[in-house]
């Protein structure tokens, strides 16, 4: 059974030292992509405060994205090539960190809970293979540390998995 120490309280960079830790030890020995995207918006979702939806999308025919595994409410299913602050990430291949999903034009609103919003490609071979999106019920909660993190955690991810290029 997979545990991990407690990092309630613990500074952010502290924070995605031991989230980037523990990410590395939950994928070992697994090349899954479904497997390891839903452990791993498991894990976001158990160690990072503040959250109220973590999950992925993936790229499919034509730049669409289809979501993924996540933790969070039901959401939508597709969103076209651009579109979105997923779609923007995506097609720009670029973190796209977002203080208020209200002022961001185009933003898709899956559970209007969501106040602010961090998007970083899965970049593999220098193609985009899709998105981790964090929602959050806060104005400003993520920021260039939070940023920083979760492109780490991208990167984790996307060296872990299997990839049909
Ligand atoms: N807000 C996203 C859509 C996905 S949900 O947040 C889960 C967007 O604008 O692309």
């Amino acid at each position: 059974m997979f545990e991990i120490g407690a990092v309630d309280g613990a500074a952010k960079p502290e924070l995605y030292r031991e989230l980037a830790q523990s990410l590395r030890g939950l994928l070992e020995g697994e090349r899954d992509i479904t497997a390891n995207a839903a452990n791993t918006a498991a894990l976001l979702a158990m160690l990072l405060p503040d959250l109220n939806w973590a999950g992925f999308y993936f790229t499919r025919d034509a730049g669409e994205l289809v979501l993924g595994p996540f933790q969070g409410k039901p959401a939508c299913v597709r969103i076209p090539a651009g579109r979105g602050v997923c779609g923007a990430a995506a097609a720009a291949g670029r973190s796209v960190l977002v203080r208020d999903v209200h002022e961001f034009p185009g933003h898709i609103a899956c559970d209007t809970a969501s106040q602010s919003e961090l998007v970083v490609p899965l970049i593999v071979g220098g193609r985009v293979m899709g998105v981790i999106d964090l929602d959050s019920p806060l104005v400003g909660r993520f920021d260039a540390e939070d940023q920083r993190g979760i492109e780490q955690v991208a990167a984790i991810f996307a060296a872990a998995c299997d990839w049909a290029l």
